[in-house]
């Protein structure tokens, strides 16, 4: 079965002065959705977007929103993150004591619905709700802060979560996140994944952003099937 490859670039590492400009650079470039991530200094040391910028966001782009909530009572939030048009949405297993209830909501409503899992917790935390979910985002990084370098361990659990859901006929796709760029984009899509979230390869890079996503898709679109 041939996997259908997403590049999401993470909006985290670009010029916040000049955000519609840094998004319509990856739109251009072909990303196929775009990667917001949200911090509360709670569940992540860092802060970072909120609601009126993810509404400011959904206006000037046609790009999928996929969100990262890495913040803590992820649950009080969601409907307010629908409402702001977000596509995608993800939650931390960590942070969310009602996960199974959260992924149902999301369905319901309409949103892809996700649950992120961080380098030291294991998979079998995702047992019960592995079929309620649309995708699983292994972060490949301690979350927090964006340019960190990618944990090589986690190429195991990429794959060791890929069998479980292929065994299991599960629909969930594997998104990855942190420290991936053209240099480890093959191992990780060898390992199973299928979303490439890029943040500072993307938008730190010497290239043009747009130009540093087409240099991703050539990667994963040359042997496999890419979307758009
Ligand atoms: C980290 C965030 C990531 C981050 C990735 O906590 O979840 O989405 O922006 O940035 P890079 O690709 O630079 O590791
Ligand atoms: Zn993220």
């Amino acid at each position: 079965m041939k996997q259908i490859i997403e590049i999401a670039p993470s909006l985290l590492s670009a010029d916040f002065a000049n955000l519609a400009r840094e998004i319509a650079k990856v739109e251009s470039g072909g990303a196929h959705v775009l990667h917001l991530d949200v911090m509360d200094g709670h569940f992540v040391p860092n802060i970072t977007i909120g609601l009126p910028v993810v509404k400011s966001i959904r206006k000037i782009t046609k790009m999928p929103l996929d969100a990262h909530l890495m913040i803590a009572n992820p649950g009080q939030y969601l409907d307010d993150f629908i409402r702001a048009g977000v596509n995608w949405l993800s939650v931390h297993i960590e942070a969310d004591i009602h996960i199974e209830r959260t992924l149902h909501h999301l369905r319901d409503n309409g949103v892809r619905a996700g649950v992120a899992i961080n380098p030291g917790t294991s998979l079998s935390t995702l047992e019960e709700v592995l079929p309620l979910a649309d995708y699983v985002l292994i972060m490949t990084v301690n979350p927090g802060f964006g340019g960190q370098k990618f944990i090589p361990s986690m190429l195991k659990k990429i794959s060791r979560l890929k069998e479980i859901i292929v065994s299991n006929n599960y629909q969930a796709r594997i998104e990855v996140d942190g420290g991936i760029g053209p240099g480890n984009l093959q191992d990780v899509l060898t390992a199973g994944a299928e979303i490439i979230v890029a943040g500072s390869a993307v938008f730190s890079s010497e290239k043009d952003a747009s130009e540093a996503v087409r240099e991703m898709k050539m990667i994963a679109c040359g042997q496999t099937v890419c979307l758009g």
